[in-house]
């Protein structure tokens, strides 16, 4: 039985980002087993999943354990991390709940560290949480920008900058950001949030780079428009959102909205063993939308 929520913890005066580094006292860690080689080649290694409570995030987190990862499903929604912790286990996964805000730094590592003390080192990150709302960009205020880049932006490089250090101590690693095609390719009423999901993406490039000669990689996947709870908020809080779900589908040489379970399979890829000689790309998942070279 795997445990939930962060009730091991250490005071967190005691424990710092140093703490995500492998152990040195000798002490024999739960994934220090689990990433053992299977006989299929395959590791269950542990993956953190941010946005793991629902739409894109929660099918990533059931396709990575289906792979066979040992999975946090890190959310600030709770009640939707834990019901994605039962679907997986259910179906016979391993899985935990990690409570995990990404606006702050100190939420970010003491979800680490759980995941870390529950689960073992954090081999895959995938950085999934976003939010957006459909504003013309002269109608937006600075709040609303930094609520935008605190979460779709910051966010990612909050536990980036917890993660990495562990992965190149280990030498292995894997990192997949989602973005958006927004970010690729600008979408109208999303001017601030396609401007920090082209930062993602900017941003994974290099980090890519640095990490080349580590044994980690970093990849992008941008997803289209995709039917989840946060495209029907943002449809529902706009009078004319019902007009641009209907020109965005339109838009999709598919002419559909994508669903969650269609973008999770390029994750798992990029969170393969196999995958080991594919970093700083960025593949949308959109039907067709971007065909970027
Ligand atoms: N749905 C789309 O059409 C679409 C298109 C392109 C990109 N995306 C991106 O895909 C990702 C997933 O979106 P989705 O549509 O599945 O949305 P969703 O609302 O269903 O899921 C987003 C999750 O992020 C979590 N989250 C939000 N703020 C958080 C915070 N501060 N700390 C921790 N968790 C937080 C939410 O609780 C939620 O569980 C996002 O990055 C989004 O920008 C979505």
């Amino acid at each position: 039985m795997i445990p939930t929520g962060v009730d091991s913890l250490d005071s967190p005066v005691n424990r710092s980002p140093a703490d995500l580094r492998p152990r040195t006292d000798g002490r024999l860690v739960s994934s220090q087993v689990w990433t053992h080689a299977k006989g299929d080649g395959m590791t269950e290694r542990v993956a953190l999943v941010t946005g793991g409570a629902s739409g894109i995030g929660r099918e990533i987190c059931r396709a990575l354990a289906a792979d066979g990862r040992q999975v946090a499903v890190a959310d600030i929604n709770e009640t939707g991390a834990a019901e994605t912790t039962a679907m997986i286990t259910e179906a016979g996964g391993r899985a935990l709940s990690i409570p995990m805000d990404i606006t702050d730094s100190d939420s970010v590592i003491q979800g680490c560290l759980a995941t870390t003390d529950e689960l073992g080192p954090i081999d895959i990150l995938v950085n999934v949480a976003g939010w957006d709302k459909f504003m013309r960009f002269v109608d937006t205020d600075e709040d609303f920008w930094d609520r935008i880049i605190e979460i779709n932006y910051k966010g990612m490089l909050r536990t980036t900058h917890a993660c990495v250090p562990g992965m190149i101590e280990r030498g292995w690693g894997r990192i997949v950001n989602i973005a958006s095609d927004a970010g690729r390719v600008g979408s109208s009423l999303e001017a601030v949030y396609s401007g920090a999901k082209g930062g993602t993406i900017a941003f994974s490039k290099t980090l890519a780079r640095e990490v080349a000669r580590k044994g980690i990689t970093v990849n992008v996947v941008c997803p289209g428009p995709t039917d989840t709870p946060l495209l029907g908020e943002i449809v529902g809080a706009n009078d004319d959102g019902e007009r641009v779900i209907g020109a965005m589908a339109n838009a999709v040489p598919m002419k559909r909205l994508g669903q969650p379970e269609e973008v999770a399979p390029a994750v798992v890829y990029f969170a393969s063993d196999g995958a080991s000689f594919t970093t700083g790309q960025t593949l949308s998942v959109s039907g067709g939308l971007t065909m970027a070279g």
